[in-house]
């Protein structure tokens, strides 16, 4: 049976947007991105010098390591291959987040106050690549919201912009799955319980960064259930997407379901921001899932 199909306009916002440091020309789109849209940006490309194009090359990662990841606050860089590669790639990674922090001054400018936690990465591997190796659970091929096992985000969303970097000429594929509240509305009756004395435990003995809430006891859970049911992968809602190389687009991962299917050379920013830092916070998971919960989740 074929996938039931939503429409483009559904699911994505497109920009005309084609400067790192420029406003959107028409206007605003925080309230399309609370929503749950993908802000498309097909215009705003990041361009690499000669030598910045010579580091997209799969051996520059470590073997044990699915990206390379720069945290410009620490100056941390991890899941390089070769020590040689330091300064180029931390480099690079600096200044792609410089870019990412005036886009948000540009586009988004009502969140850089409160934007907190940047991490950038620099992804080299082809999608595909690890989709063979991982658990159904870290497949990212699968339709999913981002929720992570270690990181309990206590409702604060997850920001991300990506860029295809791709020199070759190959799109990054995407499925797009439908708005938070119809997700929310069709996995929550399915989700089970919460146990205050495990997420302490958890977090004790070091599973977890901090207590896990009875909020990102849900989300993961709504993570794991997506995953892993098979109807709702070929038969839920979702649009397929090609995002060429020189384009953009920002989303709240958290909200919007997504699954990468193909594609290579990547950038990608992500922010953590507090709920009450959002335009319009009743469109945040955390309240989505209280006003069908009956109950605060925090
Ligand atoms: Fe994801």
């Amino acid at each position: 049976m074929p996938n039931p199909i939503l429409t483009p306009e559904s699911v994505l916002c497109e920009s005309a947007c084609n400067s790192w440091t420029q406003p959107d020309p028409q206007g605003s789109r925080v309230t399309e991105l609370e929503k749950g849209k993908v802000l498309y940006l097909p215009q705003l490309a990041f361009v690499l010098s000669p030598q910045e194009l010579a580091l997209l090359d799969v051996s520059r990662v470590d073997p044990k390591r699915k990206n390379i990841s720069y945290n410009p606050e620490s100056g941390r860089l991890t899941g390089i291959a070769d020590e040689a590669d330091r300064p180029a790639i931390e480099g690079l990674l600096a200044r792609h987040y410089q870019s990412c922090k005036m886009l948000i001054a540009a586009l988004l400018p009502e969140y850089q106050q409160h934007l907190h936690s940047p991490v950038n990465t620099l992804r080299l591997h082809p999608v595909t690549a690890w989709r063979k190796s991982s658990s159904w659970r870290k497949d990212d091929s699968r339709l999913h919201v981002d929720a992570f096992p270690s990181r309990p985000m206590h409702g604060e969303r997850i920001l991300r912009i990506f860029t295809n970097i791709n020199p070759q000429g190959g799109s990054r594929e995407w499925r797009i799955g439908e708005d938070f509240p119809q997700l929310a509305r069709r996995f929550y009756p399915r989700l089970g319980g919460y146990s205050p004395l495990t997420s302490w435990l958890q977090h004790v003995v070091g599973i977890t960064k901090r207590r896990r809430t009875r909020y990102d006891a849900l989300m993961l859970q709504m993570h794991d259930k997506m995953k892993s049911d098979a109807q709702y992968q070929q038969q839920g809602l979702q649009l397929t997407f090609q995002f060429p190389p020189g384009s953009s687009w920002i989303c709240f991962s958290d909200q919007t379901p997504h699954a990468a299917m193909a594609g290579q050379f990547m950038l990608e920013q992500t922010w953590q921001l507090p709920v009450l830092g959002m335009k319009h916070p009743e469109h945040s998971p955390l309240r989505v899932l209280e006003s069908l919960a009956g109950r605060a989740l925090l």
